[in-house]
C-alpha cells in the first residue's frame, strides 16, 4: 500500500492540486476520479512537447521529420498502453508487430464499436446486469431494435454480482452470443468477480460447443487494478475478448480511450467509422478494401496530442498499480468508520456491501432529502466553502435507480466520493467533518 510519503510525493507532481479557488482561496479537495483524473506534470508535457516540437499527423500520411516524430510517438504511446493492459505485441500479416490495442475517444466510443461491428445477428442474446453505466447499456438497447435480445442479471441486495444467476443464464440459454459486464462500477465501486464469470463463460461455450464473447467494461478497472489481459499463463489473467477504458478517468489527457481485442476478434470487428487511414485501397468502381487494426478503426486524423499524453499516462501508471487499491480501501475504511454513527442513526445509506475493501475507491452515500432540504444545503454549502468536488445525481447508472425505487426514500439525494491515489487521509477525514456536522443534527 501507498504510504502517506509517498503520497506526499506523488502529489508534487499535480499542479492543479495547488490551484487556490478563485473565490475561498482553499486548495481543491477533488473527490470526482471517477469521472475525470487530474492530470500529472509529465502528461502535460508530453501533450505540450508534441505541441511545440512536432506537431505534425500520424498515420503514416506525410513523410516529413514532425509526422515522423508523431508515428513514432503514438507508436510508443500504444506499446505503454499494451503493457499497461498485460498484453503481448503479435504479428498482423506482413505489419511489424502490433500491440492490439485501439485508440478512441472514450470507453463508450469502444463499446459502441464493439456492438456495431461485432455482426451479432438478430436473435442473439447479450448479458448484462442492471447496474452498467448508460455507455454500456445503450449500445446493446440499440442492438436491442436491430433484432437482438437482452438479458438482465439484477445485482444482489448489496449490490454485489449475483454469479449463480449469471451462470443459469449462461448455461441455460443457448442464444446468449456476448456477455457485456463493468469491471467495477462508478456507482459504488463494486467489482465483478470477472475471473469467475469468465471462467462460467468458457465453460459454457465448452458445452455448448459454440463461441460467446467477453466485452468489459474496465473504465473503472483499468484505473485501479494491474491487468493481465494477454498472458494466460502468468497470474490474474483474465480471458476476455474485448476491454474498454477511458485514458482521462487514469491520469491521461480528456478524450483518449482504448479498445483492447483479443487479436483474432478485432480480426473479424467490421470497420465503423470509416474514411481516411482505414483503408488499404479505394476506387470509385469498387468497394473499398480495409488496412489491418489499428488503423482500420482509427479514423480520421487523430488526436495526436492526446494519444501521446496517453501513453505517457500508462508509462507513469505502471509502476503504481498494484498499490492504488489497497490505499484506496483503506481511505475508504477511514470514511466508512466516520459516517457509521449517522448510518446507525439511519441518516444515511452508503451503498453497496459493508465491507470497504469491497467498495474500492467509492463512496457513495444516499440521503433522505431533496437537494433543497436545509440539511442538503448545509452540506453543499460547507463543501463549497472548503473546495470539496465531488458528484451528485444518478451518474449515469439510471437504470439502477430505476429498479431500485422501492429500496429508496420517496425523496432522496446522493453524493459520490470517489478517491485516486493522491487523496490523502487529511481530506477524507475533512468530508467526514462536514458530513457529520450537517447531516447529524438532522
Ligand atoms: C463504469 C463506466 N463505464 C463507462 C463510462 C463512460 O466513460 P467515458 O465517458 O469516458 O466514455 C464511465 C464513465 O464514468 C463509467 O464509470
Amino acid at each position: 500500500m501507498l504510504s502517506q510519503e509517498q503520497v506526499k510525493e506523488l502529489r508534487r507532481d499535480f499542479p492543479s492540486l495547488r490551484q487556490k479557488h478563485p473565490v475561498n482561496r482553499r486548495r481543491p479537495i477533488y473527490f470526482d476520479n471517477s469521472c475525470v483524473t487530474l492530470t500529472p506534470r509529465p502528461v502535460a508535457e508530453a501533450v505540450w512537447d508534441y505541441s511545440v516540437s512536432h506537431p505534425g499527423c500520424g498515420g503514416h500520411r506525410s513523410g516529413h521529420w514532425f509526422a515522423e516524430a508523431t508515428q513514432a510517438k503514438v507508436a510508443s504511446a500504444r506499446r505503454a498502453l499494451g503493457k499497461l493492459l498485460g498484453v503481448p505485441p503479435v504479428k498482423v500479416s506482413q505489419n511489424d508487430p502490433a500491440y492490439p490495442v485501439i485508440f478512441t475517444r472514450n470507453t463508450t466510443e469502444g463499446l459502441n464499436l464493439v456492438a456495431n461491428s461485432l455482426g451479432l445477428l438478430e436473435g442473439e442474446t447479450v448479458v448484462l446486469t442492471n447496474k452498467e453505466h448508460n455507455s454500456n447499456l445503450c449500445p446493446w438497447q440499440e442492438f436491442e431494435r436491430r433484432g437482438g435480445r437482452l438479458q438482465f442479471v439484477p445485482v444482489l441486495e448489496d449490490n454485489t454480482f449475483d454469479l449463480d444467476r449469471f451462470a443459469a443464464v449462461v448455461e441455460q440459454d443457448h442464444s446468449v452470443k456476448l456477455v457485456a459486464l463493468h469491471h467495477s462500477s462508478n456507482l459504488d465501486g463494486v467489482e465483478v468477480p470477472l475471473a469467475d464469470a469468465i471462467a462460467i463463460v468458457r465453460r459454457a461455450e465448452r458445452e455448448q460447443g459454440r463461441n460467446i464473447f467477453v466485452c468489459v467494461d474496465g473504465a473503472q478497472g483499468a484505473p485501479h487494478s494491474r491487468l493481465n489481459l494477454g498472458y494466460p499463463d502468468k497470474p490474474e489473467y483474465l480471458d476476455v475478448d474485448f476491454y474498454a477504458g477511458s485514458l482521462h478517468k487514469m491520469l491521461g489527457p480528456t478524450g483518449v480511450g482504448f479498445l483492447y481485442g483479443r487479436p483474432e476478434c478485432l480480426d473479424s470487428l467490421k470497420p465503423f467509422i470509416v474514411g481516411g487511414s482505414t483503408i488499404f485501397e479505394t476506387s470509385v468502381h469498387r468497394r473499398p478494401t480495409y488496412a489491418e487494426w489499428p488503423d482500420r478503426f482509427e479514423a480520421g486524423l487523430q488526436n495526436y496530442a492526446g494519444m501521446i499524453g496517453a501513453g505517457r499516462a500508462a508509462a507513469y501508471l505502471q509502476p503504481l498499480l498494484g498499490e492504488i487499491k489497497p490505499y484506496e480501501c483503506h481511505l475508504n475504511g477511514a470514511l466508512t468508520q466516520m459516517l457509521e454513527p449517522l448510518q446507525r442513526k439511519g441518516v444515511l445509506r452508503i451503498l453497496g456491501p459493508a465491507a470497504p475493501a469491497k467498495r474500492g475507491g467509492v463512496i457513495t452515500v444516499v440521503l433522505p432529502w431533496g437537494a433543497n432540504d436545509p440539511p442538503m444545503g448545509c452540506f453543499s454549502q460547507q463543501a463549497l466553502d472548503h473546495n470539496i468536488m465531488y458528484r451528485s445525481g444518478y451518474f449515469c447508472v439510471d437504470s439502477w435507480f430505476e429498479s431500485n425505487s422501492h429500496r429508496l426514500p420517496n425523496r432522496f439525494s446522493t453524493l459520490r466520493f470517489s478517491l485516486y491515489f493522491y487523496n490523502t487521509l487529511q481530506e477524507v477525514e475533512r468530508v467526514g467533518h462536514i458530513m457529520t456536522r450537517a447531516f447529524g443534527s438532522a
